[in-house]
């Protein structure tokens, strides 16, 4: 928890250093909610149930949809750009395993309004930012643009059906598969080879000399600029196109982004995000919408990976009565030490010194105060410095001098 804490307190920072507001939105939902655009299907990998009065319920999967309904409710009026924050515990049906989990953690932003090149570059640079933050160096972030996907299927013609067989494929990196799958779609040796060759590029101007139509030009010099945004104002280099992004939720329209660490194996992406659409549906106006959300557990994993250490404070001084005659003095002391911020444990079990100094070693505290008969006669306390080895007796009322904060 100390880990945990401490990641969504500089997260929290760093998105107040952008100007993101923080919002919050219940733990449940209607299940209609997360269904409406992704179908009954999505049922599968949801957590829902019926509630006492009958209604279809769901554990949030993710929390884009609560906000955008929150939006729709509440915050239509507010000016633009809205930035809004969020953390929370979400749960999806999935299998677990080392990074995957059924209850997990995320920390989220939606941006509400903009949908120019610095806007999103904005947007992805705060993602990363928040990731290099909390210490962590190995990570890429690539940037796909479901548009551009889309026109290279125009291009071979592919229908929807063949499409919903072929992303996953695509999204998994399954290149062999997929021209395996392009082929038996009767698609041409070149054609199939080319295409793959495309996906695979992380060289816009390959893709801007193939895909000539006008929205398609304009959806890859919008991805050219925010890449050398990226590049050239946010110093961020570790980023590049990565055409065969497909993301796994069914509202994303056009920018794509997600960061992996890659030295977490299968489970590697930290963070996925992109441009998408769900006002409308939801009965709102129009507005172009962008977000992205980090897993919390695998930030945390990836920065134990890293080496990033984080352990909770250990309190400093530990005290320890020698008999029942000195505790009440002992407990005045250890108060008197709180009062002056300096964390301090004393012993609680009344066991002998000897069980109580071996205790004391095993949790490492720095400073250790000894408070007996002898002590208590010259209103004093015996302090050994556990560093240096250093004993000296010392009046109680010069210690907080000897025990620096
Ligand atoms: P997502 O890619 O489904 O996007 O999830 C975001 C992050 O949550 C993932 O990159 C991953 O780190 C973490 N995550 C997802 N599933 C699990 C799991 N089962 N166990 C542990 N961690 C997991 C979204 O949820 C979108 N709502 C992001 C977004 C916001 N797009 C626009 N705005």
């Amino acid at each position: 928890m100390y880990k945990h804490r401490q990641v969504l307190k500089k997260i929290r920072e760093t998105f107040h250093l952008y100007g993101y507001e923080e919002i919050q939105t219940p733990t449940f939902e209607t299940l209609e909610l997360f269904t409406a655009k992704s179908g009954d299907s999505i049922t599968e990998e949801l957590y829902n149930f019926t509630d006492k009065g009958g209604r279809q319920l769901a554990l949030r999967p993710e929390l884009t949809a609560p906000v955008m309904r929150f939006y729709v409710d509440q915050l239509q009026m507010q000016p633009k750009p809205l930035k809004l924050f969020y953390t929370g515990n979400c749960f999806r049906y999935d299998r677990p395993q080392k990074g995957r989990y059924r209850e997990f953690w995320q920390a989220g932003c939606e941006l509400i309004g903009p949908d120019t090149p610095e806007a999103y570059a904005e947007l992805i640079a705060l993602a990363y930012t928040i990731l290099q933050k909390l210490g962590l160096a190995d990570i890429i972030i690539n940037i796909g643009n479901l548009k551009i996907i889309n026109a290279l299927f125009t291009t071979l013609k592919i229908t929807d059906s063949q499409k919903n067989h072929l992303l996953p494929l695509i999204d998994k990196g399954m290149f062999t598969d997929l021209h395996k799958a392009l082929i038996d779609f009767n698609i041409t040796e070149k054609e199939a080879h080319q295409f793959i060759t495309l996906l695979k590029t992380n060289d816009i101007q390959t893709l801007q000399t193939t895909l000539k139509d006008t929205q398609t030009q304009d959806q890859l010099n919008h991805t050219a600029t925010i890449l050398a945004l990226l590049q050239d104002n946010f110093k961020i280099k570790q980023c590049q196109l990565k055409i065969s992004i497909v993301r796994g939720l069914e509202y994303y329209q056009g920018l794509v982004f997600e960061i992996e660490a890659p030295q977490l194996g299968a489970e590697k992406q930290l963070c996925g995000g992109g441009a998408y659409e769900l006002l409308q549906l939801f009965g709102g106006r129009e507005t172009p919408t962008a977000g992205f959300a980090i897993g919390v557990d695998r930030t945390i994993l990836a920065m134990e990976i890293e080496n990033k250490p984080l352990s909770p404070p250990q309190p400093l001084a530990y005290i320890i009565p020698v008999n029942e005659t000195a505790l009440p003095q002992a407990i005045t002391l250890a108060q008197q030490l709180r009062h002056q911020n300096i964390s301090t444990d004393i012993d609680l079990l009344r066991r002998g010194i000897g069980k109580a100094l071996k205790y004391a070693n095993s949790k490492h505290y720095q400073y250790i105060l000894i408070l007996g008969p002898k002590e208590l006669e010259q209103q004093s306390v015996t302090l050994r410095n556990m560093k240096t080895g250093k004993q000296e007796l010392v009046p109680i009322k010069n210690i907080q001098s000897k025990i620096p904060t």
